[in-house]
């Protein structure tokens, strides 16, 4: 009688383990499948200038550059991409098929590298 009720709480460890680890695997998965709207993008238009720094491109994660870009606001930086800024930076960032939420994604992911 003792015995069974002994094995039986070990075997409830057991399973609250197991469920915990699940719980863990299923959140990691959320995690890495979770993509920024704007990286496609990025990846496909923007990043051939910008990940080395072509012709002066600010460079995503260099704050240095990117500070005073920053301060002047979403909606210029939004301009500055929509129409160019001569003589590097193309307009639309040569992605003249994307739509102004695709541009502000693009523009979104390089801010939060
Ligand atoms: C042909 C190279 C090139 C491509 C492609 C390109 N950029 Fe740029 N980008 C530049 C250069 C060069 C600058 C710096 C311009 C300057 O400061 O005069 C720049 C500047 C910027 C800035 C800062 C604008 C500001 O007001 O200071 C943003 C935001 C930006 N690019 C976004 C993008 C996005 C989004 C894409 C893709 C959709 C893209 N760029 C594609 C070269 C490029």
């Amino acid at each position: 009688m003792m015995a069974a009720s002994i094995g039986e709480v070990q075997l409830l460890k057991v399973f609250a383990g197991v469920l915990a680890v699940v719980a863990l695997l299923g959140c990691a998965d959320d995690e890495l499948s979770q993509v920024h709207p704007g990286e496609d993008i990025y990846n496909r238009s923007c990043f051939s200038c910008h990940a080395g720094g072509v012709a002066g491109a600010p460079i995503p994660g260099d704050s240095e550059a990117w500070s005073p870009r920053l301060a002047k606001g979403r909606e210029l930086l939004m301009k500055s991409v929509k129409d160019g800024m001569p003589p590097g930076m193309p307009p639309m960032g040569m992605c003249m098929a994307c739509s102004d939420d695709e541009l502000g994604a693009a523009i979104d992911y390089m801010l939060t590298r």
